[in-house]
């Protein structure tokens, strides 16, 4: 099996697994309990805390354990909404942001909020300027994905944070950094931001493992209101084995992308030239400056793209339409259409994803694939 699906989730890393089932079975008490058990997992899920800190660069009182990457953006935006009502009622995000925010952003409109969706230029990115352009005197939050998840481009993160820790202060700051982190390299200080969202199962984490950075005095209403756990911030028996896991994981992939950020970019790059050399193909995600390795979109003209994605499963190769959770519901991308792909163009778009697990080898079988399935499909469509 060839596996370029890393972007919609990834194989757990056998080390996350030993951890997680290591401290599910030995520690399983609840970190609130007051007896030895309850203390013991207490004292791990303290630990994890401290070491993502340690990784991201800060403190542990600003690492709160969240369910992914869904929960984290529902966290920060509505609370920032509710908490901030009162000062204004105006958000600042992009036209290429996840549903996690853009679904959010309609239920925010329907509650009386005004919302300001930024366009991105033909590499997909959001400028800087045109945020600050948009800023009222009601703007609460600006939110922007640290990478989009459908064709890679990276936004100016630490761009946007300086100019809105320098100049308004009181708008709140936040990235989802979902496919971010451990792919490209961002100080969460240095870039000023607010809160950072944060999901493991995207960097071989288990599914339902999520981290949210929010930084120090920059809280907001919790969505989660209970047992007052994490703080008082997210109620629910913490997920201790969970915890311990997401910390090995992104441990082992921040030492990844230290290690092996070459192999991705040599990859990606076998893929470019292989794919601009065959007929019919055009690359979507912008070049490698403006955006990460591990994601490279296209298509291929006059091909149906499920029909494609299910000729290479026949191969052993997994690769997806366009983002995960649209892939089944037959949308054309918001993102190629907002980059100015034709919609027809946009229909036929593939994603290919990487993970640090990949190799050089699996590209050319995946070349050889794509080559050998266009040859096929001519002579069914002759
Ligand atoms: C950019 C981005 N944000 C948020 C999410 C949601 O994360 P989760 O699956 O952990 O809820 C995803 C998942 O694909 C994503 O790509």
């Amino acid at each position: 099996m060839i596996y370029l699906d890393n972007s919609a989730t990834t194989r757990p890393f056998s080390e996350v697994l030993t951890s997680y089932t290591t401290v599910s079975q030995k520690f399983f008490g609840n970190p609130s309990s007051i007896h030895r058990i309850g203390m013991e997992a207490e004292k791990l899920l303290i630990q994890a805390r401290e070491q993502i800190a340690g990784l991201l660069g800060v403190k542990s009182n600003e690492i709160y354990f969240t369910s992914g990457g869904t929960e984290g953006n529902n966290t920060v935006l509505k609370g920032i909404a509710r908490t901030y009502k009162g000062r204004g009622n105006h958000i600042i995000t992009t036209t290429v942001e996840h549903d996690s925010i853009h679904k959010v952003m309609e239920q925010l409109e329907e509650d009386g909020f005004s919302i300001s969706y930024v366009p991105v230029n033909e590499f997909g990115q959001v400028s800087a300027e045109d945020i600050i352009k948009h800023i009222r005197k009601e703007t609460i939050l600006v939110s922007v994905m640290h990478v989009n998840n459908e064709i890679g481009s990276i936004q100016p993160i630490e761009e946007i944070g300086k100019i809105l820790s320098n100049y308004y202060p009181n708008i709140y700051f936040h990235v989802d950094g979902v496919q971010g982190i451990g792919k490209q390299a961002i100080s969460l200080k240095k870039a000023n931001v607010d809160a950072y969202t944060i999901s493991a199962h995207k960097f071989h984490g288990l599914k339902g493992n999520g981290v949210l950075y929010i930084k120090e005095g920059k809280r907001m209403e919790p969505l989660l209101a209970g047992g007052g756990q994490e703080n008082a911030f997210r109620s629910g028996t913490e997920n201790v084995a969970g915890a311990v896991a997401t910390a090995k994981a992104l441990r082992m992939q921040l030492q990844n992308e230290k290690d092996k950020m070459s192999i991705l970019t040599q990859m990606n790059l076998y893929l470019r030239e292989q794919l601009a050399r065959m007929k019919g193909i055009s690359i979507h995600s912008p070049a490698l400056e403006k955006s990460v390795p591990h994601i490279l979109n296209f298509s291929i003209e006059g091909v149906k793209a499920e029909v494609f994605v299910h000729a290479l499963e026949e191969r052993g190769i997994y690769i997806s339409t366009t983002s995960a959770c649209s892939s089944k519901t037959n949308k054309v991308s918001k993102t190629l259409l907002g980059i100015g792909v034709p919609e027809q163009i946009a229909e036929s778009s593939f994603r290919i994803s990487l993970s640090y697990e990949n190799t050089m080898t699996e590209m050319e079988k995946v070349i050889a694939a794509i080559k050998d399935i266009k040859e096929w499909l001519r002579g069914v469509m002759k």
